[in-house]
Order: C-alpha cells, then structure tokens, then sequence
C-alpha cells in the first residue's frame, strides 16, 4: 500500500469506536477465509486459517509458491485486490476485529500499528520520488510532521536500518538491492507499529544480501521488541528467524507449532517433504519444486486431504476424509487423517503406532 493511496482512501471516520474483544496474544488469526472471485468460480486462497501472536514473538508462515501466504497477509491488512474477499473469520488485533473494520479504520491500522515488507522493493517503491521522501510520508500522515520534520525521523532510521544517511535523497534505482530492502524496512518501522509482517523480504536478494536483512531484522525485532510474521517458501528462513512456525498447503494450515517442533519433530508428510527440499540451512539447497507434483487448482479444492495426490503414505481415507487439526502435543497441530492426538514425548502416527501389550 503506498501512503498516497491509504491517505486517498481515508476520508470518512468509522461510526463508533470497533468492540474490543477479549484477547490473549497481540493478534489471533480465527479460522480466516478468503476467496478471489474469477470467471471460472472462486480461487479458494485461505480456507479456514488460524494462528496467534504473542507480543514480541515471532511467526513463520511457509509453504509452496500459491499456498495462501500472501493473501492471508493481505487479509490481515484488508489489502484485497478487487477481485478478493474475506469470507468467514477473524482478525483479532490487541482485541479489534480487523475483518469488520471499514477503510477508514483500517487506515488508521496499517503503518501504525501493523506494517508491511513486500518481496521486491522495486516495485513497491516509486522509481521517481526519492526514497527518503517516500518513507517520511506515513510519518507525515500518521504524526501530522511537516516533510521537514518527518525527514529527520527518516535518517535515525537510515541509521537504524544500516543506510548512509547522505543517501536519504537518492531514487530507488541509485540504492543496491540491498539497500533497497533496508528501506523497505526503515518504511515498515517509520511509525513504530507493534506488528511487522514481511512478505518474503529476502527472496529477491543474493544469498549474502539475504543473510545481511535477515540479521537485520532479527536484530531490529529484539531492541524495538517487534512482532513479527516471517512468509517465505523457504524453510531455512523460518529456521534463523523465527519462535514459532504455521506451514500452510492449498489454502490450509497443515502444521503449526514451535519452530522446534516443526524441525525436529515434523508430522504431516507435506513439512518434512518440504524440510528435506531444504537439506541444511548452510549448504546447497535444493528448490522447493523438488517435491513432485503440483498444488490442486484452488477453483475446485480436492474433497479430502489436499495433499493426497502428492503423497507417499495417502490410503484410501485420505482422498475422501478431509483431516481436521489435530494437538499432537502441546502447542504443536497437525492436519492428516494419519495422526492421532497424541499428548506424549513419543509422538507416533496410528499407522505406527506399537500395539497395545497391557495384559498381555
Ligand atoms: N487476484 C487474484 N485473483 C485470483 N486468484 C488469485 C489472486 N491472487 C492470488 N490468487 C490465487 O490465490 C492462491 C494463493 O496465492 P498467494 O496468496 O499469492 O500464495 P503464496 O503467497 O503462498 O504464493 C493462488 O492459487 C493464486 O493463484
Ligand atoms: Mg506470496
């Protein structure tokens, strides 16, 4: 979202102050859906996804390219190209439904409170303004600075963000590509918001650039005790990065719990696929499109798990029963008909599970 097109789209106040609901983390993500609306039917993007937020933690939400990721970022900032809409579900941030806010309040939301790092800062960027001016213009329209002021502001956070300050006046095609991300950032952080999402912020970089925004933004999460929501394809990311991981196939969440879990204890066929197309964080990675097989068209999701025709261990239930989420453990979920809850430090699937010998 640029800020001229928030500030053109926040005329009208919203009625009354939204109801604060009762909360837990800083956002709690409640069974979101949302669809595109094609020709051919709608493109079921989100169906049905959750997850929470504590104050200062960290999200990842990974999966295959066209697995929802972004919409659901969209979502959460009711950024919806025209053709989209949130169905079903809520967006509760510090209480706030944010799936029932009007424009109005929600512009008041978005660089605020909530901001955003989108994948390629080239485009996000206007080539032909300078890119000081265009990070000084949410703090122009959220702190009412004059562009004077609000430059000032821009520079601490070229400071911040690891810019010469002597750069604040170049275009966008002056700045590395690196730099061009770290003013990304410098914009996502212009207002303080409480909630950063990047929507794959590294993904357009060379690996050693990658690794430098990456520690950048660890770094800047810990002093400026950010929440944050990591999207990436790639797991290795989510692995530096992040306390908590949601991984996310046709629309759904199919694994969510702590990064650990998800590591060293992945479940559903889909994340450990995924993990072994990202041998090991430091070497030679492979390419997600290792695993065989494409996503289902999203148009007309398959009726039972949507994994299945990609699956090595699908059986007959599994093209026909769709598998809810299902605590493995404590905090960590998985969606397979082959998984059973299991509250125990040897987490087994039924399939494997060791017959029953009491009695015997
Ligand atoms: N504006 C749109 N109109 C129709 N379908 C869309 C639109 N934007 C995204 N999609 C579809 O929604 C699904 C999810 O896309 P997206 O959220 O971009 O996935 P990801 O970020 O995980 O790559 C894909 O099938 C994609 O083709
Ligand atoms: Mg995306």
């Amino acid at each position: 979202m640029s800020p001229s097109k928030a500030k053109a789209r926040s005329r009208a106040p919203d009625k009354k102050p939204a109801p604060r609901i009762a909360h837990k983390g800083i956002l709690e993500v409640r069974e979101l859906t949302t669809y595109f609306k094609l020709g051919v039917g709608d493109v079921k993007a989100v169906q049905g996804v959750s997850f929470d937020l504590e104050p200062g933690e960290s999200l990842g939400l990974a999966g295959e390219s066209g697995c929802g990721k972004t919409t659901a970022a969209l979502s959460i900032l009711k950024l919806l190209p025209e053709n989209g809409r949130i169905v079903s579900g809520e967006v509760l941030f510090d209480g706030r439904n944010l799936a029932k806010r009007t424009e109005y309040g929600m512009s008041r939301i978005r660089w605020k409170e909530i901001s955003i790092i989108f994948q390629g800062a080239m485009n996000a960027l206007n080539p032909v303004r300078e890119t000081g001016k265009q990070i000084a213009e949410p703090i122009q329209l959220h702190e009412g600075l004059s562009e004077g002021k609000a430059m000032v502001r821009v520079k601490e956070l070229y400071d911040l963000v690891g810019i010469s300050q002597k750069r604040v006046m170049d275009f966008p095609h002056q700045l590395s590509g690196g730099m061009r991300q770290r003013a990304m950032i410098a914009m996502a952080l212009a207002c303080n918001p409480k909630l950063v999402i990047g929507d794959e912020p590294t993904t357009a970089l060379d690996v050693m650039v990658q690794a430098q925004i990456l520690e950048l933004i660890g770094r800047l999460r810990k002093e400026l005790d950010l929440s944050f929501i990591l999207i990436s394809h790639d797991l290795s990311v989510m692995a530096e990065t992040c306390d908590k991981g949601v991984i996310m196939y046709a629309g759904e969440v199919v694994e969510s719990g702590t990064t650990s879990h998800i590591f060293n204890n992945a479940t559903h066929p889909y994340t450990r696929q995924l993990i072994k197309a990202f041998p090991n964080i430091h070497e030679k990675r492979e390419m997600v499109s290792s695993i065989k097989g494409d996503p289902p068209n999203l148009v007309d999701p398959p009726a039972g798990c949507g994994f299945c025709p990609r699956c090595d261990e699908r059986d007959g239930s599994c093209a026909t029963e769709h598998p809810q989420m299902v605590e493995v453990e404590s905090g960590h979920f998985v969606r397979c008909v082959h998984v059973r809850s299991q509250r125990s430090d040897a987490f087994v699937r039924e399939d494997e599970a060791a017959p029953d010998v009491r009695g015997a």
